[in-house]
């Protein structure tokens, strides 16, 4: 696989990346963790280097999980994870972030237990609490990097202006957002500052969270899968929504690849669009899967196909998941 090099400094990796979050939690239904490990090794031997988690999957059990795989291949897996987001114990509270300095070094020390490594290799804050001033967290992650905890940073969720202040403190090496067919908020301003500054865009849920593969039947998702409370899944818009798919569908049958193919090549087509690194993780826990995904970085999509998706995302209905800065 083509690789590319993330920011000015950063590591390089494949061009696609691989999301961990639901390999050894029930977050998208029943895991099998047998065939997530099988599914890591495999990506691996497929040139796939970047492997995603975070501290909140799970509530660590994720890294727990990716820790004999990274040991086993610490030279050449390049390991992300990420801090400061979690759901309060009561479900009814929502969200609670925390970018305090004293906090961000307590989770890296624990996130470095769970994985068993001594580095981390790209640290991401997952989400940003407006209360706490952004030059005292990236303050704290460059601190991780000069102490040898952390060898890049990375944000997720941030704002354009955000991001051009982060870099202003410490080279950014990867902004982590969503970006896909459906969701494309992030092109008004994110987008142009990356280009601009040079950070690696990685594009989380580029696969809409499944919607976009066509197979997901929202009716039909297990209790414990968390897309039954995001509003694109929900019964007043899933029609609306699964419409839409249907589009991609058309398209993808009528040139014979599949709808997760058209959704793949559509984000790493905007590499070229944007003028930036772009590198996607989409998330699955199935090595048939993964082939399916790395096939799509061979599709290029033609400017009729691109006409007919250019209005999806404005089509959608309900909002992608939003958290706010509750602490
Ligand atoms: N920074 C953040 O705030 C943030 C937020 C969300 C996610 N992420 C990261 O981004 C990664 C990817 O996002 P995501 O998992 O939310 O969404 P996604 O990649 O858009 O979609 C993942 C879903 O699609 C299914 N899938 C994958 N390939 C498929 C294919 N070819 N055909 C049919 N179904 C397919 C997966 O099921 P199977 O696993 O069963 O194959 C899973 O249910 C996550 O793993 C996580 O690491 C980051």
């Amino acid at each position: 696989m083509r690789a590319v090099k993330l920011g000015m400094n950063g590591p390089t990796v494949g061009a696609q990346g691989l999301g961990a979050m639901a390999m050894a939690t029930d977050i998208y239904g029943a895991t099998d963790e047998s065939e997530s490990m099988a599914t890591l090794n495999h990506a691996l031997d497929r040139g796939v280097t970047l492997i995603d988690t975070a501290d909140m999957y799970g509530n660590g059990a994720n890294e727990t999980f990716l820790g004999p795989f990274v040991r086993a291949n610490r030279d050449r897996v390049v390991l992300a994870t990420k801090f400061g987001f979690f759901p309060h114990d009561d479900p009814a509270k929502g969200y609670f972030i925390d970018n305090r300095p004293e906090y961000i070094f307590q989770a890296a020390e624990a996130s470095l237990r769970r994985l068993g490594i001594e580095t981390i290799d790209i640290y991401y804050m997952h989400r940003r609490n407006r209360k706490v001033p952004l030059e005292d967290s990236v303050g704290a992650m460059a601190d991780l990097v000069a102490s040898g905890k952390v060898r890049y940073i990375g944000l997720s969720e941030v704002t354009g202006e955000e991001l051009r202040l982060a870099n202003s403190i410490h080279p950014i090496a990867a902004l982590e957002s969503e970006w896909s067919l459906f969701s494309r908020d992030v092109e008004e301003s994110v987008v142009p500052a990356a280009a601009e500054l040079n950070i690696a865009f990685v594009p989380y849920s580029p696969l809409g969270r499944g919607m976009l593969t066509g197979t997901v039947k929202a009716t039909a998702l297990e209790a414990g899968d968390v897309r039954n409370v995001f509003p694109r899944f929900a019964g007043e818009h899933i029609d609306a929504n699964a419409r839409l798919v249907s589009v991609i569908s058309t398209l993808a049958q009528a040139r014979g690849v599949t709808p997760a193919q058209i959704a793949m090549a559509w984000v790493h087509g905007r590499a070229t669009v944007h003028g930036l690194t772009v590198v996607p993780i989409p998330g699955t826990r199935k090595r048939s899967r993964l082939d399916e995904n790395l096939a799509a970085i061979d599709v290029h999509l033609t400017d009729d196909e691109l006409k007919v998706l250019e209005p999806l995302g404005d089509a959608v209905q309900g909002i992608r998941p939003v958290f706010s800065d509750d602490m």
